[in-house]
């Protein structure tokens, strides 16, 4: 049966633009000072991106892009603490006079992997905080930049998740942190539904468990684990890609 076309509502899915060549595109990173947000930025440059490394504490963020710059990479330290809005809504504001336009949101700023908590008795304090970071943070970073995709009809969201966010993921531990991560993941699949056609993709990586402040020791080689997030960061526009939960270019279940 063909669509039904609602009078008075047009429909999101029209002709979409060429991909902007890697050189044209822009990119925010959150949390881009160390761990994987660093070596994310440093594969988006690599591929000839212009990457906005966020960072929340601007000394660390200046020195990490100027350690990509000296690499050769097109990289400028902005100032962003996820959990702010008022740093959030400025960020966009100086991307918008600045540049115009952004391609791609790598949600990767995380924090509070509670290993040591149980579901019983983890301080309700400390899972609002994971919540704040990395469930609304993320969003409200989201729903600022958007507008800057919107505008011309390009974009590419990653929410850097974690398998232990998954519902079928057995475990006791890091009961905030997997909550959080939990409800990222409801967050993608809705916003990548609402934005179907728009051309602007969202979705979500665990990059595995990968050797880094929060993963410490043991851990696969950072870039092996940015790698995949990455790949979602540049995902083509067709076949349109959108609305899934992604390790290592693979799918794997919600
Ligand atoms: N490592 C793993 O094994 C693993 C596995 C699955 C998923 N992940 C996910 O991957 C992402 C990156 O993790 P990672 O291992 O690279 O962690 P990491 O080394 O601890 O780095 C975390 C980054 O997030 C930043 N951040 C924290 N809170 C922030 C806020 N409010 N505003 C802005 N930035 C903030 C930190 O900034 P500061 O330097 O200022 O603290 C830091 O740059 C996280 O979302 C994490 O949950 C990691």
């Amino acid at each position: 049966m063909s669509a039904v076309a609602f009078p008075g509502r047009p429909s999101r899915r029209r002709t979409l633009a060429p991909d902007p060549e890697p050189s044209q595109r822009v990119a925010l990173v959150s949390g881009a000072n160390r761990g994987l947000g660093f070596e994310i930025s440093r594969q988006l440059a690599a591929a000839g991106v212009t990457v906005l490394l966020g960072a929340r504490k601007p000394l660390l963020g200046e020195k990490a892009a100027r350690q990509l710059r000296r690499e050769g990479g097109s990289v400028i330290s902005v100032p962003l603490d996820v959990t702010s809005a008022d740093s959030v809504r400025e960020l966009a504001a100086r991307i918008g006079s600045e540049h115009g336009r952004l391609d791609i949101l790598v949600n990767n700023a995380g924090a509070y992997f509670d290993v040591d908590n149980q579901a019983s008795s983890v301080d309700i304090d400390l899972v609002r905080q994971a919540l704040e970071t990395n469930l609304l943070g993320a969003w409200r970073l989201t729903e600022a930049m958007l507008p800057l995709m919107q505008r011309h009809g390009y974009g590419r969201i990653v929410n850097v998740s974690s398998g232990c966010g998954a519902a079928d993921s057995d475990g006791t531990s890091c009961p905030a942190y997997r909550v959080s991560k939990a409800a990222l993941n409801s967050h993608t699949r809705m916003l990548a539904a609402e934005l179907a056609g728009s051309g602007v993709l969202v979705n979500a990586v665990c990059p595995g468990w990968v050797a880094t402040d929060m993963g410490g020791h043991g851990g696969r080689p950072v870039a092996e684990g940015a790698s995949g997030i990455v790949w979602a960061a540049m995902l083509p526009s067709r076949p349109a890609i959108n609305g899934g939960f992604f390790r290592d270019r693979q799918r794997i279940d919600w």
